[in-house]
């Protein structure tokens, strides 16, 4: 099987696009709800978190390790891909691939948690990918809070939307990428106030994509996985959100186990 982990339960948009994509794929979920949010909090402790979590998908049995949250994958996914001996996946190298890949002008908006626009990864690896881009960049800390409210529909959702996206939209961009895994929740939204012409990338979809072609240029790696779907999910702490969010990615309810991870 593999390994998912995020900093609480918005990276089930993650597994919710590797079961779209990969049915039969088996994985461990860990949602590291007690700590979370990991977006306002310092490098250094999200890279421990991330080892953490890391450590126990490995214990349960992991043999690849998707960094399901933007903000660990920001600041944590390169060192883990050194550190760990399986191979690590992140969220954010598929999504600056495919933004490059799609942006003509190359005016690619990225929006975030403050972790992950700080740590200015988006930037670097985009004009890694292709020098001359112009990189956009907002941090967006009131979203996730929302999503987890379940405010997708309200207005004032929407009202901070806009303010978001306004200097993104002057920029005249063809591509914003969702650099955060509560946002595919948000996409409909996102959409119609960014406007037609702009192509939105949603780094849950691009990493499961990267994930396949994984798996089909190494198929006796893949063969060692587990075919038959089981899903495990595990959650550092239990609150009304998790259900909640659970149940507006997946439209079903989610048996959640209790786990404590070192520290957590
Ligand atoms: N999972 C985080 C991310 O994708 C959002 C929630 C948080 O700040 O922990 O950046």
């Amino acid at each position: 099987m593999i390994g998912v982990f995020d900093s609480g339960v918005g990276g089930l948009t993650v597994v919710r696009a590797l079961e779209q994509l990969m049915p039969s794929l088996s994985l461990v979920y860990f949602g590291d709800v007690a700590r979370t949010p990991y977006g306002s909090k310092s490098s250094e402790t999200i890279l421990r978190y991330s080892r953490q979590n890391t450590e126990f998908l490995l214990e349960q049995g992991a043999k690849l390790i998707i960094v399901g949250c933007n903000s660990a994958a920001s600041v944590a996914g390169h060192l883990l891909q050194e550190e760990y001996n399986v191979p690590v996946l992140e969220v954010i190298t598929p999504a600056v691939d495919l933004a490059v890949e799609s942006s003509k002008t190359g005016r690619i908006g990225v929006i975030g948690t403050r972790a992950t626009i700080s740590s200015h990864i988006y930037d670097e690896k985009i004009h890694h990918r292709r020098s001359g881009c112009k990189v956009i960049s907002e941090p967006c800390p009131l979203l996730v809070p929302l999503v987890e409210e379940g405010w997708m529909a309200k207005k004032e959702t929407k009202t901070i939307l806009k303010k978001y996206l306004h200097p993104i939209k002057m920029q005249s961009v063809d591509t914003l990428v969702l650099g955060c895994t509560h946002y595919p929740l948000l996409k409909p939204l996102i959409a119609s106030r960014i406007g037609k012409g702009v192509r939105i990338i949603d780094s849950s979809i691009a990493v499961a994509n990267v994930l396949a072609e994984y798996l089909a240029a190494h198929p006796d790696f893949a063969a060692t996985l587990r075919p038959d779907g089981e899903k495990q999910y595990f959650v550092s702490d239990t609150t009304d959100a998790v259900q909640s969010v659970a149940r507006d990615i997946f439209n079903r309810d989610i048996d959640f186990k209790l786990a404590k991870v070192t520290g957590a």
